[in-house]
């Protein structure tokens, strides 16, 4: 809810995969009447947009085309619907439509995750990306989520948080996720993959995964994910006012 005469400001919400992002992102979206910007999402409709026209995800000036021309073309729209449905857009509020295809679930695989993960570090995709994020961030009230939405999206970020949690908490967070997704995979198979991108996501040349100076630090593992919310609506609403 927004109450009148507030501005409405960009909230930047980075931190590693299994941090409660989109969750809390999500949440906090609904609570302050704000457009939701899983960036994440973006990323992950490049790399199955690479897959399905046959591009390795480790060709970096293909992949690039790929990036910059579902920029250029507007080939891919985050379109908010209703919750309450059960498919996968409806949990996440957002449906991800690549070339007029619902890939809701497709972006949501392992192996998604993974060329997600990869083609994320060319940095000509990054910058390939950067004008269709800030586009959708341009008038305010936007929760962006993401590695560096406080760092290279929007560093004039009203409100930067960090959001992180212990990797054990992480991996069990992901597995349940996969787990409704109809996917089960082993728990250690899991903790792996998130140690794998934690390692790729903060060790990139460009753009790498890590706290903004003037991010507030929020430690999820243990929380109550709706006592987070409203503490993050308040930080919010006490910028924006
Ligand atoms: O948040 P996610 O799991 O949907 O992100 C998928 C991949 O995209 C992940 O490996 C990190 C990358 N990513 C990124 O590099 N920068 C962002 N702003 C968002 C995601």
């Amino acid at each position: 809810m927004t109450s009148g005469g507030e501005n409405r400001v960009v909230v930047a919400i980075d931190g590693p995969a299994g941090a409660g992002k989109s969750t809390i992102a999500r949440k906090l979206a609904d609570t302050l009447g704000y457009v939701l910007l899983d960036t994440g999402a973006i990323y992950r409709s490049v790399a199955l947009a690479a897959e399905r026209a046959g591009v390795s995800w480790d060709d970096e000036a293909r992949v690039t085309e790929v990036a910059a021309d579902l920029a250029r073309r507007g080939g891919l729209a985050l379109q908010p619907v209703p919750r309450g449905t059960g498919d996968e857009a409806s949990e996440r509020g957002l449906r991800v439509v690549l070339e007029g295809e619902d890939v809701s679930a497709a972006i949501r695989t392992p192996s998604i995750s993974l060329g997600a993960s990869r083609i994320s570090s060319i940095p000509a995709v990054r910058s390939a990306l950067l004008e269709l994020q800030r586009a959708i961030g341009a008038n305010g009230g936007v929760v962006a989520e993401g590695r560096d939405i406080g760092t290279v999206v929007f560093p004039q970020a009203a409100v930067k948080v960090y959001l992180t949690a212990s990797v054990a908490i992480r991996a069990e967070r992901r597995h349940e996720e996969l787990r409704r997704a109809g996917q089960e995979i082993d728990i250690e198979k899991v903790r792996e993959e998130v140690e794998l991108r934690d390692h790729r996501d903060t060790e990139r040349a460009v753009a790498p995964l890590r706290q903004a100076r003037d991010a507030v630090l929020v430690d999820s593992s243990g929380r109550e994910i709706d006592e987070l919310v409203e503490e993050l609506a308040a930080l919010v609403r006490r910028a924006a006012s």
